[in-house]
C-alpha cells in the first residue's frame, strides 16, 4: 500500500490564504492582532519554537512581544508579568512556552491569564468549556491536526481513534475533539503510560495518534493495514554523529502499512503555528479583563 503524506506545509498554506484576508480587514479597521510570547530560561527546543512563533507572526504583519525571562526568575515576577499583559490592551494573546524552570507552578502560571487571551486555550476554563462539548479557545496543536484531516478528507465520522498520550496540550484535547458528534464523532480510546497491553489497542485504531514523546516508539508491530497516523513528536536525536529531529514514530517501518502519515518534521508543527495565528486573530475580540466585572 502507498502511504499518503499529510503534508502540514501544504494545509497551512491552505489555512494562511484565508488568514491573510481576514487579517488585512482587521488591519483595514485599525487593528493589528497582537501575541506576548513569555520565554523562560535557555530551553534549546523551547527557544526554537518561540522564535519560529514569532517569525511567522512578523511575516504577516502583525504585532508580535517576546519576554525573556531568566531561568531563576521567581514566579512572583512572572505572575506580575502577567497580570500586566492580562491589562495591556495591543495584546490580544499571551503565550507562556511551557515547560518552565520546576520552581514554577506551571498551573498556577496558566491559569493567571485572563481567560480571554489565553492563545493556548490551556486555562481551566477553556480547557472545561472544550470538556462539556463548547469548545472556545482551542489548543493550537490538537486544533491544527483536525484542520490536516479535514484538509485532507479524512472523514472521522464513526471511526476509532486511538490516542497514545495524555497531555492537556495534546493527547486530552484531541480525545476529546475528535469525539464531538459535530466535528469528528468518532469512537476514541486515550492510551497513556499506565495502559496494559498498548498495541492491542493501537492495532484497533483507524486514526492513531502519537503524542508520548518518545523517539520512533510506534513502529508497523504497533498499527493494523490502512491506519491513518498522526505524529506529534518533535525529538531530537544524534544518529551517525548528526543531530536530527524524528517524530514518535518510526516512519520508515510504518510506509508501505499505514495509509497516511504526517510527516516529521513539516507535519503537525506548522499547523500548530498556523494555529496560533488564527487563535489570536480570534481574540481580539474578546473582552478586556476590565470588562469581565
Ligand atoms: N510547549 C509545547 N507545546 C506547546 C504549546 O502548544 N504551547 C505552549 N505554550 N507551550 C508548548
Amino acid at each position: 500500500m502507498e502511504t499518503s503524506i499529510l503534508s502540514g506545509i501544504e494545509a497551512s498554506k491552505a489555512l494562511y490564504s484565508s488568514l491573510e484576508g481576514r487579517i488585512s480587514n482587521l488591519k483595514n479597521h485599525g487593528i493589528t492582532p497582537g501575541l506576548a510570547a513569555v520565554l523562560v530560561g535557555n530551553n534549546p527546543a523551547s527557544e526554537i519554537y518561540v522564535k519560529n512563533k514569532t517569525k511567522k507572526f512578523e511575516a504577516l504583519g502583525l504585532k508580535t512581544d517576546l519576554f525573556r525571562l531568566n531561568e531563576d526568575v521567581s514566579e512572583k515576577e512572572l505572575l506580575s508579568l502577567i497580570e500586566k499583559l492580562n491589562f495591556d490592551d495591543d495584546i490580544h494573546g499571551i503565550l507562556v512556552q511551557l515547560p518552565l524552570p520546576k520552581h514554577i507552578d506551571s498551573e498556577k502560571v496558566l491559569n493567571a491569564i485572563v481567560p480571554t487571551k489565553d492563545v493556548d486555550g490551556f486555562h481551566p476554563e477553556n480547557a472545561g468549556l472544550l470538556s462539556i462539548g463548547k469548545p472556545r479557545f482551542i489548543p493550537c496543536t490538537p486544533k491544527g491536526m483536525m484542520f490536516i484531516l479535514k484538509h485532507f478528507n479524512i472523514d472521522l465520522n464513526g471511526k476509532h481513534v486511538v490516542v497514545i498520550g495524555r497531555s492537556n496540550i495534546v493527547g486530552r484535547p484531541i480525545s476529546i475533539l475528535t469525539s464531538l458528534k459535530e466535528l469528528g464523532n468518532a469512537t476514541v480510546t486515550l492510551c497513556h503510560s499506565g495502559t496494559k497491553d498498548l498495541k492491542y489497542h493501537s492495532k484497533q485504531a483507524d486514526v492513531l495518534v502519537a503524542a508520548l514523546g518518545s523517539p520512533e516508539f510506534v513502529d508497523a508491530s504497533f498499527i493494523k493495514d490502512g491506519v491513518c497516523i498522526l505524529d506529534v513528536g518533535i525529538n531530537r536525536i544524534e544518529r551517525n554523529g548528526k543531530s536530527k529531529i524524528v517524530g514518535d514514530v518510526n516512519q520508515k517501518s510504518v510506509s508501505g502499512k499505514a495509509s497516511s502519515l504526517t510527516p516529521v518534521p513539516k507535519g503537525v508543527g506548522p499547523m500548530t503555528i498556523a494555529m496560533l495565528v488564527e487563535n489570536t486573530c480570534l481574540l481580539y475580540t474578546s473582552p478586556s479583563p476590565r470588562d469581565r466585572g
